[in-house]
């Protein structure tokens, strides 16, 4: 009798997740996501649940209380930040250096903000001294920009940035989910007052849950908006003075009353999400914040170096390169996607396709998290390497691997 394949026990293949995220979850992870559920009111689980802000406080290297997890993937913390932070017509200054940017855009919009952009040209970073004519000239509420741009493979400069909002008094947030535990980020030193990230590229995770932080300016913004809902509500809840957060899954003022103190029910929180990302958090602190950006780093050269021996050129300008993942050109005589198909079927290797103008003319391939390892690096390469050799593309065999493997042994 024919298996109904409704039926059929869950068997995903083992792959090797080199694209730019999502990445193969450390093996810890995966342990953390199968514990026990308990219940939310549990106080073992409220006792997880400020571990989690204590770890993510040190995460983010931040003082700020107001670091929190939202339920859903990156975009959720993006959006919970935006859609909580802007009042339809406060304007917002968007620097846009790759398809993130254009997303912050996009939500931006459609929470009824006043939208300007910075245009950055793709593979290049926005220079401070254009966020600053730009803030004088529009006097934007909020600065809205994206760390790593894994669209593009950039990693833009903080830290000047977050001194000139400093100076201007305009709120600085920041979406770290592709740079976060891979590239710096310190977000007091940087004057950051919101920033949000997903679980699955370098802190090593699964995509679903978005760690954010808040500074207290920010906080205070938001709460000015507060309205706690009905049937939970008591009369000692005042409401704030200005308008409404136009979403009530992403109102942060809610989710903060969550998890803050007085545990005020909002929706139910996602535990195995939360082992997960505490177990990435502790993973990334045990570690050490250096040694892991190291790794990262070192990974990220050998990858860079070991495609530039084979005689690939890499996309962008290097010098602003993200350590986690790199840009590389497909050579002209192949088809991109056909090359990946045989890494993955053959292989059993995933590498990243890329969007909007670049879609066709790069791959990206990540080494991030589990992977920022040397198997992973040189396994990839050897495998590219043959893959392209039976495309005929006149690569220089042994090359990529000799000079990554160098990278590893400097
Ligand atoms: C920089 C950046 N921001 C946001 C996202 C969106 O993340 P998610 O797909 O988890 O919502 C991604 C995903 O690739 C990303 O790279």
């Amino acid at each position: 009798m024919e298996t109904n394949p409704l039926f059929e026990t869950l068997n995903p293949p083992q792959r090797m997740l080199m694209g730019p995220g999502p990445i193969n979850a450390y093996p810890r992870v995966h342990q953390a996501i199968s514990s026990a559920l308990i219940g939310q009111y549990d106080p073992v689980m409220t006792g997880y649940m400020n571990q989690v802000q204590a770890l993510y406080r040190n995460v983010f290297e931040t003082q700020n209380q107001q670091t929190l997890l939202v339920d859903g993937t990156a975009r959720a913390g993006i959006e919970a930040v935006l859609v909580s932070v802007l009042q339809p017509g406060d304007k917002v200054l968007i620097p846009v250096i790759g398809r993130f940017g254009h997303l912050l855009c996009e939500i931006a919009h459609r929470v009824g903000a006043a939208v300007q952009t910075i245009d950055i040209e793709w593979g290049e970073v926005c220079p401070p001294e254009k966020v600053e004519a730009a803030i004088r000239e529009f006097q934007p509420k909020m600065l809205a920009t994206v760390q790593g741009d894994t669209s593009t493979t950039m990693n833009q400069p903080l830290a000047e940035i977050g001194e000139i909002c400093q100076r201007y008094g305009v709120l600085f947030y920041c979406d770290a989910t592709a740079s976060i535990a891979g590239n710096e980020l310190k977000v007091d030193a940087w004057h950051l007052d919101a920033v949000s990230a997903g679980l699955q590229k370098c802190l090593g995770g699964p995509s679903g849950s978005a760690p954010v932080t808040l500074s207290e300016r920010c906080v205070e913004v938001i709460n000015r908006r507060k309205r706690v809902e009905a049937g939970i509500r008591t009369a000692a809840h005042q409401d704030g003075e200005d308008t409404p957060i136009l979403s009530n899954y992403f109102d942060l003022a809610m989710v903060m009353d969550y998890w803050g103190p007085e545990r005020l029910n909002h929706h139910t929180e996602a535990t195995s999400m939360l082992y997960a990302a505490r177990e990435c958090a502790r993973l990334y602190l045990e570690e050490g914040a250096t040694q892991v950006i190291a790794r990262h780093q070192q990974a990220g050269r050998a990858m860079a170096v070991g495609l530039e021996a084979m005689g690939l050129r890499l996309f962008g300008n290097q010098q602003y390169k993200m350590n986690n993942v790199v840009g590389v050109y497909i050579p002209e005589q192949i088809n991109g996607d056909l090359v990946r198909q045989e890494l993955l079927h053959r292989f059993g290797i995933e590498i990243g396709t890329s969007f909007g103008p670049l879609h066709g003319k790069i791959w990206r391939i990540g080494t991030m998290g589990y992977n920022a390892r040397q198997e992973c690096v040189l396994m990839t390469l050897a495998a590219l390497e043959s893959v392209l050799l039976k495309a005929r593309v006149p690569v220089a065999p042994g090359q990529a691997v000799a000079a990554a493997m160098d990278v590893f042994s400097a």
